[in-house]
């Protein structure tokens, strides 16, 4: 149990069967829970977890999945730490590496965890960056696994932002052969890099048309118009009303379809009421399986 690569920064990182074990892991590990508890697998192992912007999900869940494992997390705001007077990534990796098991960050500029990443000896997991939110997907396609029993030969659609988010979701679609349509207005398209790197192993459709993109999915995402990084306020006024996941919209995918949100969500905005809060909607599942996805990824990072 354990990844070929030290990190996760992207989910680029890592194989097909590494990522699948990874899923059956999580699974394992909450149904262990759930009857008891988990065995002290990260005994007397610590995560040091640098926050740039607000959490509470992936906070909560990596401190209270090292508990549950038996080791210890401390939590730093970066404006707390010297970095915020000027000491440089690579010094304060240096650092790090010599007092802890593992980093956890979330960060504005994703270079800023390649450097991170690149300096420490200890695993580097992206908690968030504007680029990426590999760990949100492990729960995700986790969630998937137990709702639909399967992943191959799925189809998810993206609705709304190309973003941080919807890029590691186009290459989680790549690991496990899961087709996705990502529908955004012009200029809000995930990256061509990862767009283009996925559809190596699996079909990417990219349209304006949410509808189009809805057709025949098992699994209808979305995410907010406004992530943290995003600073114009007239932002969610390009994506409305046409990309608001609403009930009508969800009649257009398959009937069994399952809605899923990342959160924190804003209801009457990216998506309605009626459906985050309705029968489709897994995203208490999957904000609860951040948990055990995220346990499954620091056994496999840490426990060598
Ligand atoms: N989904 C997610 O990462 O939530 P937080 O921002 O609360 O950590
Ligand atoms: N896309 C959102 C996700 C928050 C968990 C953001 O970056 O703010």
């Amino acid at each position: 149990m354990k990844l070929k690569s030290k990190n996760l920064l992207t989910l680029s990182e890592i194989s097909k069967k590494e990522f699948s074990e990874l899923i059956d892991y999580s699974i394992k590990l909450k149904k262990e829970l759930k009857k008891g508890g988990n065995k002290p697998l990260l005994k007397n192992k610590t995560l040091t977890m640098i926050f740039q912007k607000p959490s509470t999900r992936t906070r909560v869940s990596f401190e209270i999945g090292m508990f549950q494992l038996g080791g210890k997390a401390i939590n730093l705001s970066s404006n707390d730490m010297q970095l915020s007077r000027g000491e440089s990534i690579e010094d304060t990796a240096r650092t790090l590496s010599g007092y802890t098991d593992c980093i956890m960050a979330r960060v504005y500029d994703h270079e800023m965890l390649e450097k991170l990443a690149e300096h420490s000896n200890v695993p580097v997991i992206n908690g968030l960056s504007d680029s990426f939110h590999p760990c949100q997907i492990l729960a995700d396609f986790m969630t998937i696994k137990e709702n639909k029993g399967k992943l191959k030969g799925l189809k998810i659609a993206w609705i709304g932002d190309g973003n941080n988010v919807c890029n590691s979701m186009i290459y989680g679609c790549a690991l496990v052969d899961v087709k996705m349509s990502v529908a955004t207005p012009k200029g809000f398209e995930p990256s061509k890099d990862v767009v283009s790197e996925a559809r190596k192993s699996t079909e990417i459709e990219i349209t304006t048309d949410p509808k189009e993109a809805i057709k025949n999915a098992d699994v209808v995402v979305t995410d907010t118009f406004s992530s943290i990084h995003n600073r114009d306020p007239k932002r969610t006024k390009k994506f409305l009303p046409k990309y608001q996941v609403n009930s009508e919209l969800m009649k257009l995918a398959k009937k069994n379809a399952i809605f899923m949100h990342c959160l924190p969500a804003k209801r009457g905005s990216e998506v309605t009421s009626s459906v985050i809060d309705g029968p489709q909607s897994v995203v208490w599942d999957e904000a609860e399986n951040r948990l055990h996805s995220q346990k499954a990824l620091l056994v496999f990072l840490i426990n060598a």
